[in-house]
C-alpha cells in the first residue's frame, strides 16, 4: 500500500530530518527583540530553500515586521493551508538553561528521547512535522496528494502586527479548502488531538506614576504616595474572593459549557491532580467551583505576567519609586469582547487612582476567543487519521492557550482551520529547557501523511 511505503519513507529519513530541524533550530529567531531582526530573517530564508527543495514554488514576503514566507504545490486532493510560526520566545533567564537554547540535541531521559532547545516545541518542531511528511510523500510519489498552500508567519509569539493586513492583502492566494494549524498539543502529552475551542488574548501595559522623582523613603515616606503600593492595591483588587475578576461587564458574552460539550469532556478522564503535580502544584487557584478543565478551556482568567519599580539589585536601598510597572493579560472565551474589556479595565484601575496618581496605558494585542465546528468533513476524517497512529482513539479538545490566526482564518478567508498538534505537557514552551519528544516529531510527521492520506480520499 502506498501510504505504508510512505511512513516507511518517514521512519527511514528520521536521522536526516532531525538533522534539518536542527539547522532550523540553531537560528534565534526570537521575534519580540530587534536584535534578532536578522535571524528572523535567516529563519525565513532557510525555511524558503527547504520547501524550494520538495518543489514547492516558495518566496519570502516582506513586511512591515518579520518577513513572511509563502509557497504552493500543486497536487489532486484538496487545497490545504499548512500554517505554523518560525519566530521563537526570548530565552530569558538564560542561567535556567541547561545548556545553550540555539544550540540544540537530542538527549535521552527517564521519559524517552527528546529534542532539547529554544523552538523546538514551539513551533519550529512542529511546523517541520508538516514539511517532512510531505518530503516523505513527494519521495515516493513525485507528487504530493492534496494542492497545499505554506504559510509560515515569524511573528507569532511578538503578537502577529503585520499578520492581518498581510492576509487581507493576500486573501485570494490563501484561501483554501481548509487550514491546518500545527501549534497545539496532544491531550494529557498521549492522546492525539484536534483542537476546536482556543482562548483570547487581551494584553496591557501600565505605568503608575506619583512625585516627579525617586524619593528618600525616610525624608518623604508616610508623606509621599507610593506608586508600587498603589499598583498592588489595584491589582490586588482585580480578583473577588471566589476567584472571579471583578472589572464590571468582564463576564458578559462568557458561555456556560453546553451538557453535551461538558460529558464529552468528562469522557476525556483528565486527571487533574497529575496535570497540577506535574509543575509541583497541588491545589487548583482558579474560580472557585470550577474544575480544572473549565479553569484552562472555558473560564477567562486575568494574570499578573510582570512586575516592576523601584530598587531591585543587590543590597537595599531605602527608596520610593515614582513609577511602578505591570504587564496584565486576560484570556477570553466565548464572546468576551476584547475591546470593551480594555475600556472597562481602564476605567477600573483609573477609579482607583488617589490623590496625585496618574497611570499611563500601553496596549498590547487583542484577540477574540476561537470556536471550530467540527461537522466539516475534514475533521472526521484528520480524526480517523490521527487514531491510526496513535494508541489511542483522537479526541476533540479546547486549549487554554490563544492563536488568534485561527480566527483570521475561518472570519477573514471563509477556511476552517483544523488545529492539530503534538507537544505534550511538559515541554516547557516559553520557558527555559524548552524541548520536544522524539516520538512527537516522529509520530506527528507520520500522522500528518496518514491526514495528508485521508483527506485527498475524502476529496
Ligand atoms: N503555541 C502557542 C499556543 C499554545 C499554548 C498551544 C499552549 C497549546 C498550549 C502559541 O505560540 C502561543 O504561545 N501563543 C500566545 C499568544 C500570542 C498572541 C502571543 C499565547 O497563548 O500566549
Ligand atoms: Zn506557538
Amino acid at each position: 500500500m502506498t501510504l505504508d511505503n510512505v511512513l516507511s519513507q518517514i521512519d527511514a529519513d528520521l536521522p536526516q530530518a532531525l538533522d534539518r530541524l536542527m539547522e532550523l533550530l540553531r537560528i534565534p529567531s526570537i521575534s519580540t527583540d530587534t536584535a534578532y531582526k536578522a535571524d528572523c530573517d535567516r529563519a525565513a530564508d532557510w525555511l524558503v530553500e527547504d520547501l524550494k527543495s520538495l518543489g514547492v514554488d516558495a518566496e519570502k514576503r516582506a513586511t512591515p515586521g518579520h518577513p513572511m514566507v509563502v509557497g504552493h504545490i500543486d497536487g489532486p486532493g484538496p487545497h490545504v493551508l499548512f500554517y505554523g510560526h518560525y519566530d521563537v520566545q526570548p530565552v530569558d533567564p538564560l542561567n535556567l538553561w541547561d545548556r545553550d537554547p540555539f544550540d540544540p540535541e537530542i538527549q535521552d531521559t527517564a521519559k524517552g528521547r527528546v529534542i532539547r532547545g529554544r523552538g523546538s516545541a514551539d513551533d519550529k518542531g512542529q511546523l517541520m512535522t508538516f514539511v517532512e511528511a510531505c518530503r516523505a510523500w513527494k519521495a515516493i510519489h513525485g507528487s504530493l496528494p492534496c494542492k497545499i498552500t505554506f504559510f509560515f508567519e515569524g511573528e507569532e509569539e511578538s503578537g502577529s502586527p503585520s499578520l492581518v493586513p498581510f492576509m487581507k492583502e493576500n486573501a485570494a492566494e490563501l484561501k483554501a479548502d481548509m487550514a491546518l494549524i500545527c501549534d497545539t498539543g496532544l491531550f494529557e502529552s498521549r492522546v492525539p488531538a484536534i483542537t476546536t475551542m482556543l482562548r483570547g488574548l487581551l494584553g496591557e501595559e501600565l505605568t503608575i506614576k506619583a512625585a516627579d522623582k525617586d524619593l528618600h523613603s525616610g525624608y518623604f515616606g508616610g508623606a509621599a504616595a507610593n506608586p508600587i503600593r498603589v499598583l498592588s492595591n489595584v491589582i490586588s483588587a482585580l480578583h473577588d474572593e471566589n476567584g472571579k475578576i471583578t472589572v464590571p461587564g468582564f463576564y458578559d458574552g462568557v458561555p456556560e459549557v453546553s451538557n453535551s460539550m461538558r460529558a464529552q469532556w468528562d469522557g476525556l478522564g483528565f486527571d487533574a491532580e497529575a496535570f497540577l503535580g506535574g509543575v509541583g502544584l497541588s491545589v487548583p487557584a482558579g474560580e472557585k467551583g470550577r474544575s480544572v478543565l473549565e479553569m484552562i478551556w472555558s473560564r477567562p482568567t486575568c494574570e499578573v505576567n510582570g512586575i516592576w519599580g523601584g530598587y531591585t539589585g543587590d543590597g537595599f536601598k531605602t527608596v520610593i519609586a515614582s513609577e511602578a510597572h505591570a504587564k496584565i493579560s486576560f484570556r477570553l472565551v466565548g464572546d468576551q469582547d476584547p475591546h470593551a474589556i480594555r475600556e472597562s479595565f481602564r476605567t477600573f484601575v483609573e477609579g482607583m487612582l488617589p490623590a496625585d496618581c496618574a497611570v499611563e496605558w500601553h496596549a498590547h494585542g487583542a484577540s477574540k476567543a476561537g470556536r471550530f465546528d467540527t461537522d466539516n468533513p475534514a475533521y472526521e476524517a484528520a480524526r480517523q487519521a490521527l487514531s491510526d497512529e496513535w494508541p489511542d482513539t483522537a479526541a476533540y479538545i479546547g486549549c487554554g492557550g490563544s492563536i488568534p490566526i485561527a480566527g483570521h482564518f475561518q472570519n477573514l478567508l471563509a477556511t476552517p482551520p483544523v488545529l492539530i498538534g503534538f507537544g505534550k505537557d511538559d515541554d516547557q514552551i516559553h520557558s527555559p529547557n524548552e524541548k520536544y519528544d522524539l516520538e512527537s516529531f516522529h509520530k506527528g510527521t507520520r500522522s500528518w501523511a496518514r491526514i495528508l492520506a485521508a483527506l485527498q480520499q475524502a476529496g
